[in-house]
């Protein structure tokens, strides 16, 4: 059976005590509770080690949201998914548009991280999702196939078994404008297909796929009750307790 994941990415967001009281309050609102998915946390870099220290981390995993494409060395500024890992981390977040959009990340770069991310025991979360020309235009389910077969098919298939994708509409990060549950649920039901094509049925059964943009308290039970989609990847409802919890419930 797939895991169902509630994911937060606190994005660039909390200064270290902020990210830490924030972490503390949502250990401490699930503590004794019984939810029925994983709970994960996408921090900056900076708080990885001292949240992870902080809380239960069986209860929450703690995601860094970027890791460098190279494994070591004189690459002033980065952070390699070794160290990443060595803060208690479990989970890096990999092609979240922004950074495709942002920072340039092409597949090559992309292959790279995820590749690391493996080899040092961490789930990549990867990130998938068309932006709103492509979607006018029809051409996102295209985009979208080849944003997973570009960067991801090339793995064997039991590295690609410790991949989990999250589809986010670029159309949809932050602008207050969900995919409606029908929307997700094509997509979702899209990508899963195109992952049985390459490695079979079991696979892509067994594959997370958590949807992200815009969604919240007041969406995700409806978002989260359809067949394909697994769980949530949470950017501004995951920076109160308030908020994320009932995101956590909705399941
Ligand atoms: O990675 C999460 C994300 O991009 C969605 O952000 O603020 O629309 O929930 P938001």
């Amino acid at each position: 059976m797939r895991k169902k994941i509630v994911a937060g990415n606190w994005k660039m967001n909390k200064n270290l005590q902020e990210g830490l009281t924030l972490a503390q309050e949502l250990d401490a609102a699930l503590k004794g509770k019984q939810v029925n998915c994983e709970v994960v946390i996408g921090t900056p870099f900076i708080h990885l080690a001292s949240v992870a220290n902080a809380i239960d981390t069986e209860k929450i995993g703690v995601a860094a949201q970027n890791c460098a494409d190279k494994a070591s060395g004189a690459y002033t500024g980065e952070v390699s998914a070794e160290m990443v890992a060595s803060t208690g981390a479990k989970y890096v977040i990999l092609g979240h548009s922004e950074r495709r959009a942002y920072y340039h990340e092409t597949v090559g770069i992309l292959k790279e991280k995820v590749l690391l991310a493996l080899e040092n025991n961490l789930t990549p979360i990867f990130c998938i999702g068309e932006v709103l020309e492509e979607r006018e235009a029809n051409r996102h389910f295209d985009v979208v196939k080849s944003q997973i077969t570009s960067s991801l098919f090339d793995l064997s298939k039991e590295d690609f078994s410790k991949i989990v994708l999250a589809y986010e509409p670029v159309w949809a990060i932050g602008t207050g404008k969900t995919a409606t549950a029908a929307q997700a649920q094509e997509m979702h039901a899209f990508i899963r297909k195109t992952l049985a094509e390459k490695y079979g049925e079991e696979v892509a059964e067994n594959t997370s796929i958590l949807y992200g943009g815009s969604c919240n308290a007041s969406n995700a039970k409806e978002l989260f009750s359809n067949p394909d989609v697994d769980g949530g990847l949470i950017g501004g409802a995951s920076l109160g307790v308030d908020k994320f919890m009932p995101i956590i419930e909705a399941f």
